[in-house]
């Protein structure tokens, strides 16, 4: 009998996509350069369902990968992003691909080489795209599916999708979750939608990995300050956290960081996180939504600052080199009280500045939508990230709503839900950021949310005065409060008053 899907790439995620889809019922044929993970693949498959017929198939070349799938075919990558994607669809073309099979990219690819790709192969078969989210896990047991490309496409390929994909209560917008190997979920809205034309999905994600290095960044940056500031031990630091996860910070993230600040190490018995070196790797999805944001002319300040903070932690010789020689300010001894203050400073500060990197990526992909027409619906990408996904948390109902009660909402500071939030906890969250500044301690994207809040809240910014200079030195123009919008001014500013003397 012929598979249902032909896979391509048998990595960690590739192996668990394939593990989720035959347990939802479909067949695969597998490949893989190295033969050994499509074994491992095999063996696996052959190990979770020992009673039933096999449901991974391994294939040798592409040409056999074809020869086992029903038409029109159906071929899922999970190779990595950039070249690799093109060369397995050169060798699909010479294997013998059909102009209506659908070759799906599952990988974190730049959304305009998608959008390439789509045109590039649109002759040979249909490039559709869909970007997942969850990591291992997520792969094996339920993934956020981000969708994108021909609708045709999506026809078919919306069945599979839906069946595999994290699944969440329609009422509560709660997880439910599947942790076992042959478990199924068939109720519940799941965590794929369709997103947009080519390229939408892998935007969406983008700028879903960029929430995800900002939130990441302000939980290690309250985590900085409970450990320098407080003198917490990682054991303390996990329990506050296990405590906030339990309210309204609950999110993946939140659960993980528990977790990892629990972990000894084995050896020596100490916390393992304070033998992990302090250099933060990154693979370019962040940084992609910071240069994006500057391209759209979206202000993203929190998750540009977790780029730079990544960037600046890849520093250390450096910083090593400056700690030396630069001075911090004397801390003093915290009471008891105080300390007991700032921790529940710190969360509503946490708290705070997540709703800003979140306010400030989903009006990023509003522009971007607009720019590129995509349509996108927010509250189905809110939905859609309720599970799953690595940002999954439980306010993403809250925003899921706000973008339901306004589908265009411009920005979700302007959610009566968020504004009432911000207001409640912005005097703890400004104690947060000058308690941490006095003590020297780094906390630029929970800052960065405050200033993004506080010029959110100023009618009127000091952009006057720079659209002044820009005029002195280069005749830039500007307009003026006191006359109709869009009439440009030009002054001849060193006529007026004291003569500028020349520089010697
Ligand atoms: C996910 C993750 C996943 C990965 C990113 C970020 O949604 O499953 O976002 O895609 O964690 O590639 O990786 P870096 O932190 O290395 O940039």
């Amino acid at each position: 009998m012929k598979c249902d899907i032909g896979f391509v790439g048998l990595g960690v995620m590739g192996k668990n996509l394939v593990l989720n889809l035959a347990d939802n019922g479909f067949k695969i044929a597998a490949f893989d350069l190295d033969f050994e993970k499509v074994n491992a693949a095999i063996e696996q498959d052959a190990e979770e369902n020992k009673h039933g017929n096999p449901r991974v198939i391994g294939c040798s070349s592409y040409t056999e990968l074809l020869s086992k799938l029903k038409a029109p075919h159906l071929i899922v990558l999970s190779v990595p992003a950039g070249d690799v994607v093109d060369q397995v669809c050169h060798n699909l073309i010479g294997a013998g691909i059909q102009p209506d099979d659908i070759v799906i990219d599952t990988g974190n690819s730049l959304w305009t080489d998608t959008v390439e790709r789509e045109k590039r192969y649109n002759e040979n078969f249909i490039f559709f795209s869909s970007a997942v989210s969850g990591g291992e896990v997520g792969a094996r047991f339920g993934p956020a599916l981000m969708p994108s490309g021909s609708a045709y496409a999506w026809t078919r390929v919306k069945p599979i999708w839906q069946s595999i994909a994290a699944k969440v209560d329609g009422d509560t917008g709660k997880p439910l979750e599947r942790t076992e190997p042959g478990q199924i979920i068939p109720h519940g809205e799941a965590c794929a939608d369709y997103i947009g034309p080519a390229g939408a999905g892998h935007y969406v994600k983008m700028v879903h990995n960029g929430i995800e290095y900002a939130d990441m960044q302000i939980i290690c940056e309250v985590y900085h300050v409970l450990r320098e500031g407080l003198g917490l031990d990682c054991e303390q630091v996990s329990d506050i956290f296990a405590e906030w996860n339990a309210g309204d910070l609950n999110s993946y993230l939140m659960e993980i960081s528990v977790e990892v600040l629990r972990h000894k190490d084995p050896e020596s018995g100490a916390a393992l996180v304070d033998l992990i070196l302090d250099k933060a790797g990154q693979k370019g999805t962040g940084l992609w939504t910071a240069v994006s944001s500057l391209e759209v002319g979206c202000p993203a300040p929190t998750i540009s600052q977790a780029v730079y903070a990544r960037s600046i932690s890849s520093f250390k010789e450096l910083r090593i080199a400056t700690a030396k020689k630069l001075t911090r300010p004397q801390t003093e001894t915290l009471s008891e009280e105080q300390k007991q203050a700032l921790i529940s400073e710190l969360h509503d500060a946490l708290y705070c500045a997540k709703i800003c990197a979140y306010a400030q990526g989903f009006q990023l992909m509003k522009l971007a939508s607009v720019e590129h027409n995509w349509k996108l619906n927010f509250a189905s990408i809110a939905r859609i990230w309720r599970a799953g996904c690595i940002i999954r948390a439980s306010f993403l109902q809250s925003i899921t709503k706000a973008f339901e009660r306004d589908s265009d909402l411009e920005n979700l500071l302007l959610d009566s839900y968020f504004s009432d939030q911000l207001s409640k906890y912005q005097s703890n969250w400004r104690q947060a950021v000058a308690k941490a500044t006095l003590m020297g301690i780094p906390v630029g994207a929970i800052s960065a949310s405050l200033s993004y809040y506080d010029s959110m809240c100023c009618e009127t910014l000091p952009a006057n005065l720079l659209q002044g200079q820009r005029d002195y030195f280069g005749a830039h123009t500007f307009e003026r409060v006191d006359k109709a919008a869009g009439k440009k001014f030009h002054v001849e500013w060193s006529k007026q008053g004291r003569p500028i003397k020349p520089l010697n």
